[in-house]
């Protein structure tokens, strides 16, 4: 059932420091890479959220055995046994994705190389998202689909001990594609390459050799040598950059807010949402503490600034504040003058048509947003802030139900979010620390 929820304005500002939960892009990874391989790996600070259990559950039904607890601080940690060497079972039915795009698309390719049939299927979102770009790559190595022009989900995979390596030209950068690829790439004989339009986040690439598998990447090229089978590892999860997006831009719009996200991945394909806020005038900063594995992390801090001001992210940066673009809209809606999104059409193939549902809440909230081609404009106006009476809708997208938040948050006046209840594919605690912040 979604859940309407009304968000009234802060009365304090936000202020300190605060953890986020753990980065889901590379929970995923955690959860399928150690699924693979062959051994007991142990995985800490991953994310619990929709998203991530889905990845569990559809590893656990081909086999691999999962035994993660939830911890104090919220997040799972413990092991995983991977199907290895003999590779996944039989499932002995549909493998449900949820609404996670990142299970199917990176699925696709793990299963590419085994025996077996499986159907994969997703919720109402997800059997709605584009899924021929991984089929096609997938299909040229030796994979098998049915039906064989299916754009979406549900799909019948078929996998063959024999499949090819392949140099593959995405005509989009996608991290789920190219991933999709490495991983079938690790059981073909010889080298599989990606080359994308521009460079896509880089967890596979960076995750992959703690499994024992070499990779290459340049900035547009990531390359993997099979066969190899994985071994097992250890990982450590760092905190979601995407999530913290959230808390450090209502810190940027309310007033008398300062405050910092610790243990953050700063991964720079995950962070251009910090240079955004910069280009638009907020005081934010990021310093490193370490890293986990090879992973980047740190804390990331911003200041409520009043002076904002439109900016201009270009299409070869698109990729590195693709989640963000909902939340960094509602910035440039605060900002004086126009901001522009150049090449954001991956917006329209998320959760829901983000550039659709962002331009339309917008105009509820009086701002003007367009598209024209593949660019998204923002016509900010400094002096505009939430009428009474706002009401929004989700759409069922996690980020989407977060954006609006803030906007209630930031507002003067209280706003109803219906679908609110999506937050729990990424962010479940998302409210919990906003109120945190502003004791
Ligand atoms: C993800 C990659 C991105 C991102 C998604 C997670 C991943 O999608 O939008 O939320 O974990 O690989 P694309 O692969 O479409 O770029």
């Amino acid at each position: 059932m979604s859940e309407s929820v009304v968000i009234r304005p802060l009365e304090k500002p936000l202020r300190g420091s605060i953890r986020v939960p753990g980065d889901k892009s590379i929970s995923h990874r955690a959860v399928l890479l150690s699924a693979m391989a062959e051994g007991t790996s142990q995985i800490r600070g991953v994310l619990d959220s929709d998203d991530v259990r889905s990845s569990i559950r559809v590893v656990q039904q081909l086999g691999a055995q999962v035994n993660l607890q939830i911890m104090p601080d919220g997040s799972l940690e413990g092991a995983i046994t991977g199907w290895g060497a003999k590779g996944p079972s039989q499932p002995d039915g549909p493998l449900d994705c949820g609404n996670s795009g990142t299970t199917a698309r990176l699925l696709m390719g793990i299963l590419a190389p085994w025996g077996i049939e499986a159907e994969l299927t997703g919720d109402e979102s997800l059997a709605r998202r584009p899924m021929q770009r991984v089929m096609t790559p997938l299909s040229r190595m030796g994979a098998r689909f049915s039906p064989q022009d299916a754009q979406t989900l549900p799909i019948t995979e078929r996998g063959t001990g024999r499949l090819d390596p392949i140099t593959y030209e995405s005509p989009v950068a996608s991290a789920q594609l190219k991933t999709a690829v490495l991983l079938a790439g690790l059981s073909a004989d010889g080298e599989t390459r990606v080359i994308e339009p521009a460079p896509s986040r880089n967890h596979t690439e960076l995750m992959l050799p703690a499994f024992g598998a070499e990779t290459t990447a340049a900035t547009r090229v990531a390359s993997v040598k099979g066969p190899v089978t994985l071994r097992a590892t250890d990982v450590v999860v760092p905190g979601d950059p995407s999530s913290a997006a959230f808390l450090l831009c209502a810190a940027a719009l309310c007033p008398g807010s300062a405050i910092q996200v610790e243990g953050v991945s700063l991964n720079p394909a995950r962070i251009g949402f910090l240079r955004t806020l910069e280009h638009m005038g907020v005081n934010a900063s990021r310093r490193s503490d370490g890293a986990k594995g090879k992973e980047l992390s740190g804390i990331l801090s911003v200041e409520y600034c009043d002076r904002l001001h439109g900016c201009e992210v270009p299409a070869e940066k698109i990729a590195t504040v693709i989640d963000e673009v909902p939340i960094l809209a509602l910035v440039a809606a605060h900002a004086k003058g126009v901001t522009v999104f150049r090449g954001a059409d991956e917006l329209r193939v998320k959760e829901t048509d983000r550039a659709a549902a962002v331009i339309e809440g917008l105009a509820l909230m009086g701002i003007d947003a367009w598209m024209d081609g593949s660019d998204l404009f923002i016509e900010g106006d400094p002096m505009f802030s939430t009428s009474a009476g706002l009401r929004f809708d989700a759409k069922g997208d996690h980020r989407l139900a977060m954006t609006w938040a803030v906007a209630g948050l930031c507002g003067a006046n209280p706003i109803e979010i219906q679908g609110f209840d999506a937050v729990s594919v990424s962010y479940p605690g998302f409210l919990d620390d906003i109120r945190m912040l502003a004791r």
